[in-house]
């Protein structure tokens, strides 16, 4: 008998949550819940309406957009293994590793254009990335993102750059809102497509020297996408980046200087104090002009908090009408990161408004109906099934917040009646049974 005990307790397998993910837990829960109320009254507040797209999409989706040559799209992408006959597409599907693609796709999809001269939407949720887990850094995290999206009158409107300062705004105004201190806005430009082209230009220039001292990865990016070398994590090229002279490389056009010194000055209008950062060029391919990072130190080495930019071509690149100039622009913020920084106390246990202690079996029943009829009036309500001694059960009660305990005693159903206590003041009435719910309706639906 021992042996077999031994034997299918060996065969019994312990699941554990896949690496690089998280549960929620019901203390920790409250926090997401403010969090969210929050996100949803700010964005609202700033004209924005809330958009949920799948969590997957066409893998090829990702790699127009975030860009082939991308650690997101080279080695992060979580691919679905198989597609069923009748999926009515044999096209390859991934797990969202971010929200501005589907939020374009989407944009494109149901017509936005005709319908609203801009499109400005916000979204909340889960995306994967098949990244080596460590603080800050999971396989699957949430996001909260806004994505600002309409045509442009004109393809160069300098007037936009209030828009990027209207957006980084937002972006710092939810961070505050969820109590986050202390962290550092980064911005930069990469200028129009044709700058950013000449900016490739010139990093391939000045490092082509430095190539032979460079990580065989590093060396990769330099002939694959020369922008990666300036996010690269190895210490070498960190250093051969800090040298380069990004000034001299004069690269931006005329209008995009403007276009940064504009956005720049409207952010101090906006009294938000930002360090310009000239090899900030962010590990996505679709962005063009002010690209941005918002950074806290008390996270280490995953450090960035919130990011995003300007995408005008992007819309283009994933089917809108070539000769329609559009204006593109968003962020998301981790929601993970931002909850190990901010100032939020969780709460720990579920509260309910009324205990029902039943002190004998037979009252169990009673009970149990009262509890129903408490809940469908709109009170939080719970009972305990297992019995026990009042003074353990009170302890329960006590436990779970409850205002007021309804106790179904020998004494009391002798009248058909339960006492009912008032935990805060202690004092105790006798209520008929069938007037209970009003009795505690009174009490907790006029409070509200
Ligand atoms: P991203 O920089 O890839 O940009 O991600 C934005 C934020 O998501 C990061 O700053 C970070 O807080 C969080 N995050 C990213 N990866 C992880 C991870 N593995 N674990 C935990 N948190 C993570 C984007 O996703 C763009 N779509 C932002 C954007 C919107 N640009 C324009 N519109």
């Amino acid at each position: 008998m021992r042996g077999a005990l031994t034997v299918s307790k060996m065969m019994i397998k312990n699941f554990l949550l896949p690496r690089g993910t998280a549960d929620i837990l019901p203390e920790e829960i409250s926090r997401w819940h403010e969090l969210e109320q929050k996100a949803r009254i700010v964005c609202k507040n700033y004209g924005y309406r809330e958009i949920r797209t799948p969590a997957f999409e066409e893998t090829e989706l990702f790699a127009r957009s975030v860009g082939q040559t991308s650690d997101i799209v080279q080695k992060q992408l979580l691919s679905l293994a198989s597609q069923k006959e009748g999926d009515g597409s044999n096209s390859p599907l991934s797990l969202r590793p971010e929200g501005t693609a589907s939020i374009v796709r989407a944009y494109l999809q149901h017509n936005f254009i005709h319908a609203e001269p801009i499109s400005k939407f916000y979204y909340l949720g889960p995306m994967f990335r098949g990244e080596r887990p460590q603080k800050g850094r999971l396989r699957q995290f949430h996001q909260l993102g806004v994505e600002l999206i309409g045509p442009a009158k004109q393809n160069e409107d300098l007037n936009l750059a209030f828009l990027d300062a209207e957006v980084i705004g937002l972006c710092v105004q939810l961070l505050r809102s969820f109590g986050v201190k202390g962290f550092k806005v980064k911005i930069n430009t990469l200028g129009t497509p044709q700058d950013k082209q000449a900016f490739s230009s010139y990093l391939r220039k000045v490092l082509k020297e430095d190539l032979k001292s460079l990580a065989e990865e590093d060396q990769k990016r330099f002939s694959e996408n020369i922008f990666r070398i300036l996010d690269s994590k190895k210490k070498e090229c960190q250093q051969i980046v800090k040298k380069i002279d990004f000034a001299k490389g004069n690269y931006l056009s005329d209008f995009s200087q403007k276009y940064f010194e504009k956005a720049k000055s409207a952010l101090r209008d906006l009294r938000i104090d930002f360090e310009e950062v000239p090899y900030l060029v962010r590990g996505l391919d679709y962005y063009n002009h002010i690209v941005f990072e918002i950074s806290h130190e008390a996270l280490g080495s995953q450090d960035t908090l919130a990011a995003g930019g300007r995408y005008d071509t992007l819309v283009q690149q994933l089917g809108a009408d070539p000769q329609t100039p559009f204006s593109a622009l968003g962020f998301a913020i981790g929601i993970e990161r931002v909850l190990l920084v901010a100032d939020q106390p969780a709460t720990p246990t579920a509260e309910v408004n009324v205990f029902v202690l039943a002190m004998d079996e037979k009252f169990l029943q009673p009970a149990f109906c009262l509890v129903n009829e408490l809940r469908q009036a709109g009170i939080s309500a719970d009972v305990n099934y297992q019995l026990g001694s009042i003074k353990s059960q009170m302890r329960l009660a006590n436990k779970r917040g409850a205002k007021q305990v309804v106790i179904f005693g020998e004494e009391e159903m002798k009248e058909h009646a339960v006492s009912v206590k008032d935990m805060e003041h202690g004092q105790q009435n006798k209520i008929v049974l069938n007037q209970v719910v009003d009795y505690l309706s009174k009490i907790f639906i006029k409070k509200g």
